[in-house]
Protein backbone atom coordinates (compact mmCIF):
# COMPACT_ATOMS: atom_id res chain seq x y z
CA UNK A 1 0.00 0.00 0.00
CA UNK A 2 1.66 3.51 -0.72
CA UNK A 3 2.82 5.32 1.84
CA UNK A 4 2.49 2.37 4.55
CA UNK A 5 6.50 1.35 4.62
CA UNK A 6 7.73 5.10 4.36
CA UNK A 7 5.42 5.53 7.70
CA UNK A 8 6.09 2.35 9.02
CA UNK A 9 10.02 3.61 8.80
CA UNK A 10 9.50 6.76 10.36
CA UNK A 11 7.31 5.28 13.24
CA UNK A 12 10.61 2.69 13.90
CA UNK A 13 13.05 5.90 13.95
CA UNK A 14 11.39 7.74 15.90
CA UNK A 15 10.33 4.76 18.39
CA UNK A 16 14.15 4.11 18.37
CA UNK A 17 15.39 7.63 19.58
CA UNK A 18 12.73 7.78 22.12
CA UNK A 19 13.99 7.99 25.79
CA UNK A 20 10.94 5.93 26.74
CA UNK A 21 11.60 3.26 24.23
CA UNK A 22 15.31 3.47 24.99
CA UNK A 23 14.68 3.08 28.90
CA UNK A 24 11.99 0.18 28.28
CA UNK A 25 14.23 -1.89 26.08
CA UNK A 26 17.15 -1.54 28.86
CA UNK A 27 14.77 -2.14 31.94
CA UNK A 28 13.68 -5.95 29.71
CA UNK A 29 16.54 -7.39 28.10
CA UNK A 30 19.90 -5.40 30.00
CA UNK A 31 18.85 -6.12 33.79
CA UNK A 32 21.46 -7.60 36.32
CA UNK A 33 24.17 -7.41 33.10
CA UNK A 34 26.61 -5.02 35.20
CA UNK A 35 27.58 -6.95 38.22
CA UNK A 36 30.99 -6.07 38.75
CA UNK A 37 31.45 -4.17 42.20
CA UNK A 38 32.05 -0.08 42.04
CA UNK A 39 35.21 1.52 42.95
CA UNK A 40 35.40 5.36 43.07
CA UNK A 41 38.39 7.17 41.26
CA UNK A 42 39.88 8.11 44.32
CA UNK A 43 40.48 4.74 46.09
CA UNK A 44 42.61 4.25 42.73
CA UNK A 45 45.29 6.52 42.63
CA UNK A 46 46.12 10.05 44.16
CA UNK A 47 45.34 13.80 42.50
CA UNK A 48 46.85 14.46 39.33
CA UNK A 49 46.05 17.93 39.29
CA UNK A 50 45.06 18.80 35.81
CA UNK A 51 44.80 16.99 32.72
CA UNK A 52 45.05 18.01 29.24
CA UNK A 53 42.47 17.42 26.35
CA UNK A 54 43.04 17.57 22.73
CA UNK A 55 40.59 19.32 20.70
CA UNK A 56 40.42 19.59 17.49
CA UNK A 57 37.61 19.74 14.73
CA UNK A 58 35.13 17.84 14.40
CA UNK A 59 34.80 18.41 18.19
CA UNK A 60 32.69 15.08 18.57
CA UNK A 61 32.70 11.49 16.57
CA UNK A 62 30.65 8.11 16.94
CA UNK A 63 33.38 6.42 18.36
CA UNK A 64 35.61 8.93 20.21
CA UNK A 65 35.58 8.12 24.08
CA UNK A 66 33.29 10.30 25.83
CA UNK A 67 35.15 13.10 27.48
CA UNK A 68 33.78 11.82 31.61
CA UNK A 69 35.96 8.75 30.19
CA UNK A 70 38.41 9.96 29.18
CA UNK A 71 38.85 12.40 32.20
CA UNK A 72 38.95 9.49 34.42
CA UNK A 73 41.54 7.69 32.33
CA UNK A 74 43.82 10.88 31.36
CA UNK A 75 43.51 11.20 35.46
CA UNK A 76 44.72 7.98 36.49
CA UNK A 77 47.51 7.41 33.71
CA UNK A 78 49.24 10.85 34.91
CA UNK A 79 48.46 10.14 38.43
CA UNK A 80 50.09 7.12 38.39
CA UNK A 81 53.33 8.61 36.29
CA UNK A 82 52.51 5.48 33.72
CA UNK A 83 55.68 5.05 31.82
CA UNK A 84 54.31 2.56 29.43
CA UNK A 85 50.70 2.64 28.16
CA UNK A 86 49.27 0.85 25.53
CA UNK A 87 45.94 1.40 23.27
CA UNK A 88 43.87 -1.24 21.87
CA UNK A 89 41.94 0.55 19.10
CA UNK A 90 42.96 3.61 17.81
CA UNK A 91 40.03 5.06 15.97
CA UNK A 92 40.95 9.07 15.51
CA UNK A 93 44.17 8.94 17.84
CA UNK A 94 42.38 11.07 19.98
CA UNK A 95 43.04 9.45 23.08
CA UNK A 96 46.47 8.34 21.83
CA UNK A 97 47.50 12.31 21.52
CA UNK A 98 46.06 12.84 24.65
CA UNK A 99 47.90 10.03 26.79
CA UNK A 100 51.20 11.86 25.42
CA UNK A 101 50.29 15.12 26.17
CA UNK A 102 49.34 14.31 29.95
CA UNK A 103 52.04 11.56 30.55
CA UNK A 104 55.12 13.37 27.72
CA UNK A 105 57.85 10.77 28.70
CA UNK A 106 55.39 7.50 28.31
CA UNK A 107 55.80 5.63 25.72
CA UNK A 108 52.64 5.08 24.18
CA UNK A 109 51.64 2.02 21.39
CA UNK A 110 48.37 1.98 19.76
CA UNK A 111 46.99 -0.78 18.05
CA UNK A 112 43.97 -0.94 15.19
CA UNK A 113 43.05 -2.86 12.37
CA UNK A 114 42.39 0.52 10.21
CA UNK A 115 44.41 3.86 9.70
CA UNK A 116 42.02 6.55 9.94
CA UNK A 117 43.23 10.02 8.91
CA UNK A 118 42.50 12.71 11.82
CA UNK A 119 44.05 15.81 12.97
CA UNK A 120 45.05 13.84 15.90
CA UNK A 121 46.56 11.35 13.91
CA UNK A 122 48.69 14.23 12.50
CA UNK A 123 49.78 15.35 15.33
CA UNK A 124 50.81 12.05 16.81
CA UNK A 125 52.31 11.07 13.66
CA UNK A 126 55.00 13.89 14.97
CA UNK A 127 55.87 12.90 18.09
CA UNK A 128 58.61 10.33 18.58
CA UNK A 129 57.18 8.53 21.74
CA UNK A 130 53.73 7.38 20.44
CA UNK A 131 54.24 4.22 17.88
CA UNK A 132 50.94 2.99 16.24
CA UNK A 133 50.65 -0.65 14.89
CA UNK A 134 48.17 -1.75 12.19
CA UNK A 135 46.89 -5.31 13.13
CA UNK A 136 45.08 -7.26 15.55
CA UNK A 137 45.70 -6.81 18.77
CA UNK A 138 45.96 -10.48 20.03
CA UNK A 139 47.89 -11.57 16.88
CA UNK A 140 50.90 -9.83 18.29
CA UNK A 141 51.67 -10.99 21.80
CA UNK A 142 54.62 -12.80 19.71
CA UNK A 143 56.38 -9.23 19.69
CA UNK A 144 54.57 -7.85 22.65
CA UNK A 145 55.90 -10.91 24.64
CA UNK A 146 59.64 -10.12 24.18
CA UNK A 147 59.06 -5.60 24.99
CA UNK A 148 58.88 -4.55 28.23
CA UNK A 149 55.77 -4.50 30.15
CA UNK A 150 53.40 -1.73 30.53
CA UNK A 151 52.00 0.23 33.60
CA UNK A 152 48.60 0.97 31.66
CA UNK A 153 46.44 -0.94 29.08
CA UNK A 154 43.22 0.35 27.80
CA UNK A 155 41.27 -2.19 25.79
CA UNK A 156 38.82 -0.52 23.63
CA UNK A 157 39.10 -2.43 19.90
CA UNK A 158 36.27 -5.32 19.44
CA UNK A 159 33.60 -5.00 21.50
CA UNK A 160 32.53 -8.92 20.75
CA UNK A 161 32.40 -11.06 23.64
CA UNK A 162 35.24 -13.37 22.72
CA UNK A 163 37.97 -10.68 21.07
CA UNK A 164 37.21 -8.97 24.51
CA UNK A 165 38.37 -12.14 26.13
CA UNK A 166 41.06 -12.68 23.94
CA UNK A 167 42.83 -8.98 23.92
CA UNK A 168 41.81 -9.55 27.85
CA UNK A 169 44.07 -12.76 28.31
CA UNK A 170 47.06 -11.22 26.36
CA UNK A 171 46.58 -8.10 28.03
CA UNK A 172 47.10 -9.68 31.38
CA UNK A 173 50.15 -11.61 30.15
CA UNK A 174 51.93 -8.08 29.32
CA UNK A 175 50.66 -5.89 31.79
CA UNK A 176 53.08 -4.84 34.65
CA UNK A 177 53.36 -6.47 37.95
CA UNK A 178 51.84 -3.11 39.81
CA UNK A 179 49.74 -1.58 36.53
CA UNK A 180 46.46 -1.81 35.54
CA UNK A 181 44.01 -3.00 32.72
CA UNK A 182 41.05 -0.26 31.67
CA UNK A 183 38.15 -1.46 29.37
CA UNK A 184 35.66 0.66 27.77
CA UNK A 185 32.02 0.31 26.86
CA UNK A 186 31.07 -1.08 30.35
CA UNK A 187 27.57 -0.32 29.81
CA UNK A 188 24.49 -1.70 28.77
CA UNK A 189 23.15 -2.11 25.30
CA UNK A 190 20.36 -0.26 23.57
CA UNK A 191 18.39 -1.69 20.48
CA UNK A 192 20.74 0.95 18.54
CA UNK A 193 24.06 -0.38 19.79
CA UNK A 194 25.77 -3.01 17.15
CA UNK A 195 27.89 -5.55 19.10
CA UNK A 196 28.54 -4.61 23.11
CA UNK A 197 29.56 -7.53 25.18
CA UNK A 198 32.26 -6.03 27.32
CA UNK A 199 30.34 -7.20 30.11
CA UNK A 200 29.07 -10.32 29.07
CA UNK A 201 33.56 -11.09 28.49
CA UNK A 202 34.06 -9.26 31.82
CA UNK A 203 31.59 -11.16 33.79
CA UNK A 204 33.44 -14.16 32.45
CA UNK A 205 36.68 -12.84 33.40
CA UNK A 206 36.09 -11.40 36.61
CA UNK A 207 35.72 -14.42 39.54
CA UNK A 208 39.46 -15.27 39.07
CA UNK A 209 40.73 -11.35 38.57
CA UNK A 210 39.96 -8.28 40.97
CA UNK A 211 37.59 -6.22 38.14
CA UNK A 212 35.98 -3.04 39.62
CA UNK A 213 33.51 -0.63 37.83
CA UNK A 214 34.82 2.77 37.92
CA UNK A 215 31.74 4.76 39.67
CA UNK A 216 30.37 7.44 37.15
CA UNK A 217 32.17 6.13 34.20
CA UNK A 218 31.98 3.26 31.63
CA UNK A 219 35.66 1.84 32.82
CA UNK A 220 36.27 -1.28 34.24
CA UNK A 221 39.74 -1.59 35.96
CA UNK A 222 41.97 -4.45 36.44
CA UNK A 223 44.62 -3.59 39.41
CA UNK A 224 45.84 -5.70 42.01
CA UNK A 225 45.12 -3.53 45.11
C1 LIG B 1 35.73 2.48 19.94
S1 LIG B 1 36.97 2.66 18.71
C2 LIG B 1 38.38 3.15 19.64
C3 LIG B 1 38.28 4.55 20.21
C4 LIG B 1 39.58 5.08 20.78
N1 LIG B 1 40.18 4.17 21.71
C5 LIG B 1 39.35 6.41 21.46
O1 LIG B 1 39.45 6.47 22.70
O2 LIG B 1 39.05 7.40 20.78
C6 LIG B 1 37.33 1.00 18.34
C7 LIG B 1 38.49 0.80 17.38
O3 LIG B 1 38.96 -0.53 17.52
C8 LIG B 1 39.42 -0.97 16.26
N2 LIG B 1 39.52 -2.44 16.30
C9 LIG B 1 38.56 -3.36 16.03
N3 LIG B 1 39.05 -4.60 16.20
C10 LIG B 1 40.35 -4.48 16.59
C11 LIG B 1 41.40 -5.39 16.91
N4 LIG B 1 41.20 -6.72 16.87
N5 LIG B 1 42.60 -4.91 17.28
C12 LIG B 1 42.82 -3.58 17.34
N6 LIG B 1 41.87 -2.65 17.04
C13 LIG B 1 40.65 -3.09 16.67
C14 LIG B 1 38.40 -0.39 15.30
O4 LIG B 1 38.93 -0.31 13.99
C15 LIG B 1 38.13 1.00 15.92
O5 LIG B 1 38.98 1.99 15.37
Amino acid sequence: MPGVRPRARALKEKWQKDPLGIALYQKIFERGKLILPQIAAEDLSGSAGSVVFPACHPLYAGEDTPLDDLLFLLHFAKARNAQRILEVGTYRSRTTLAFHLNCPHAAVVSYDIVTRPSPYRDIANRQAAIQFRLKPFSTASAELLREPKFDLIFIDGSHKKEDVLSDSRLAMQIVAKDGAIIWHDYRIRDYRTDTLEVPEALRELAPAKPVFWVRGTTCAIYREI
